[in-house]
């Protein structure tokens, strides 16, 4: 009988990418993936620290999981990732039972440790010592016993992947956790990206997103050179059956010209920055050591979209964070209008333990004020993406068919009895080339296909279209196969010309 695994994610695409990888190391040893708890063998939970709720869930999960090893001692249990990192004698305190606690940096450990914990059915230990203790060592390590395993029945979608190109993060802002749960920034050599991305594209991958806490920091120094981020994607651009580079999350003061050039020159990158500004009040972005001032973050701003005509920006914000007045307050929001954002990802101050902000700041701000200052913001954000998303409306737009609509999915979830349109057509979603997700109709077997959409309406959170008529042949491309992969691939300009090593 095969081995099964569970795993739980929560938390950010580098989770979701670790997740891939642990399990595609374990189905080497034998596991099959199962979505059913009480059939696993062997459960995970991969965590994520950067606000307590998230550190809730997972502890909720676990008390859930109590009873199951209650009935079935033989089951091991692992915590992964972040919340492993950092809490691993308050996990073993909370939740006893747990048979495996293995940290951020040594996730490749996991199918040795899981053998370990049945064979001596003693608990397994794995974490990093401390940042300091992070070498390069290990972390190439942990890349290259990663990279051949990975597992496309984890990813977003098949033709969809993730690929890491630096860990940990330098930045220390105060109120973040991940500087000490994923250890020092480093930067991944390149040719190993560009391996890893010829892989993923033989495979069957269309687009991959470079990942990184600060991706557009990533430079690698071989010594006599270096290569930054923008000579990265241009040295992966050619790649044959590669359709779409995104890279994410940007951090303010990196945002250099050549990247931006880099953004606007190369076809296959999509036209989309992810940026955040995380408050828009001078002596709050002070307090929380973001490193540049809101006029800073404005110039930026308007150079991405000087540089790169087009192109959608969003942000991250933080409200209540310590010592944040209704006046602050007011200038981040301030902030919002003006920049209109594409879409913004608005959190409530999370003290975390250990961090600069936890010691020196008190969390002064009450939980209903921050709660408020959340929805007003949020108000203010969907007025923005209301009208962005009306401004495509007519627009013709390049979409990577990635699978059925939310609405389709519950439909067929549910089993409601909802009818399909005819002729297998179902309502389908994907993003365009400045990650606009659009739903539409069309055919199953457009999956996985980019096609054109002219777009026919809009709401504050998805846009409408409709598959084009092809203008050529007058057919409907909703009813014709698209051309097979080998079709004439974008072509970058000279100066971006870089050897694929
Ligand atoms: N509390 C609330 N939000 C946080 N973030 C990071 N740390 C915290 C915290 N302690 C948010 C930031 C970051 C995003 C990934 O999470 O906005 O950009
Ligand atoms: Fe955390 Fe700041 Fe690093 Fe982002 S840049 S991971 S917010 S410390």
């Amino acid at each position: 009988m095969t081995k099964k695994v569970y795993i739980e994610t929560v938390g950010c695409q580098m989770n979701v990418l670790d997740s891939e990888l642990v399990i595609g190391a374990l189905r080497k040893q034998g596991y099959d993936l199962t979505d059913t708890p009480a059939d696993a063998d062997v459960m995970l939970f991969n965590t994520c620290s950067v606000r307590e709720h998230a550190e809730e869930k997972t502890y909720s999960s676990l008390g859930r999981v109590r009873l199951m090893k209650k009935d079935n001692p033989e089951i091991v249990i692992g915590v992964l990732g972040c919340m492993a990192q950092k809490d691993q004698e308050l996990i073993r305190k909370r939740a006893p039972y747990v048979d495996m606690v293995v940290g951020t940096g040594q996730l490749a450990e996991v199918p040795m440790l899981v053998e370990k914990v049945k064979a001596t059915r003693e608990p397994q230990l794995a974490v990093s010592l401390a940042r300091s203790a992070a070498s390069r060592d290990e972390v190439e390590a942990s890349f290259v016993s990663y990279d051949p395993t990975r597992d496309p029945t984890m990813r977003p979608t098949p033709f969809q992947a993730y690929v890491r190109i630096q860990i940990g993060c330098d930045k220390f802002c105060t109120y973040c956790v991940v500087p000490s749960t994923r250890g020092p920034e480093q930067s991944r050599p390149p040719a190993h990206i560009w391996q890893e991305v010829k892989q993923l594209v033989d495979q069957g991958c269309k687009e991959v997103t470079l990942i990184g806490q600060t991706v557009n920091s990533y430079v690698y120094d071989h010594g006599d050179r270096k290569t930054r981020l923008s000579e990265l994607i241009a040295g992966m651009h050619d790649v044959a059956g590669l359709e779409r580079i995104k890279f994410v999350t940007n951090y303010p003061k990196d945002m250099t010209d050549d990247l931006l050039d880099a953004v606007r020159e190369l076809p296959k990158v999509v036209k989309y920055l992810h940026v955040p500004v995380q408050s828009g009040c001078d002596e709050v972005l002070k307090r929380m050591k973001r490193n540049y001032t809101a006029d800073y973050y404005m110039e930026m701003l308007h150079r991405c979209r000087e540089k790169v005509p087009g192109v959608a920006v969003s942000s991250d914000f933080i409200v209540g964070f310590c010592g944040e007045t209704e006046e602050s307050f007011a200038k981040t929001m301030e902030l919002v209008r003006v920049a209109k954002f594409k879409n913004s990802f608005i959190f409530k101050y999370s003290e975390r333990p250990g961090t600069k902000a936890a010691d020196r700041f008190p969390d002064d701000v009450p939980e209903d004020v921050k709660k408020r200052r959340n929805n007003d913001l949020l108000l203010v954000q969907n007025e923005n993406s209301r009208a962005n998303h009306r401004e495509q409306v007519g627009k013709v737009m390049e979409v990577l068919v990635e699978g059925p609509s939310r609405r389709e999915q519950s439909a067929t979830h549910q089993a409601s009895g909802r009818q399909s349109p005819p002729g297998g057509v179902k309502q389908l979603t994907g993003h365009t080339m400045t990650d606009h997700i659009v739903v539409f109709d069309g055919p199953e077997r457009l999956i996985g296909q980019t096609v054109r959409v002219t777009i026919t309406d809009a709401s504050p959170f998805t846009i409408y279209g409709k598959v084009l008529t092809d203008e050529v042949t007058g057919v409907d491309l909703a009813n014709v196969d698209r051309e097979p992969p080998g079709q004439p691939q974008p072509q970058r300009p000279d100066r971006f010309s870089l050897p694929l090593v």
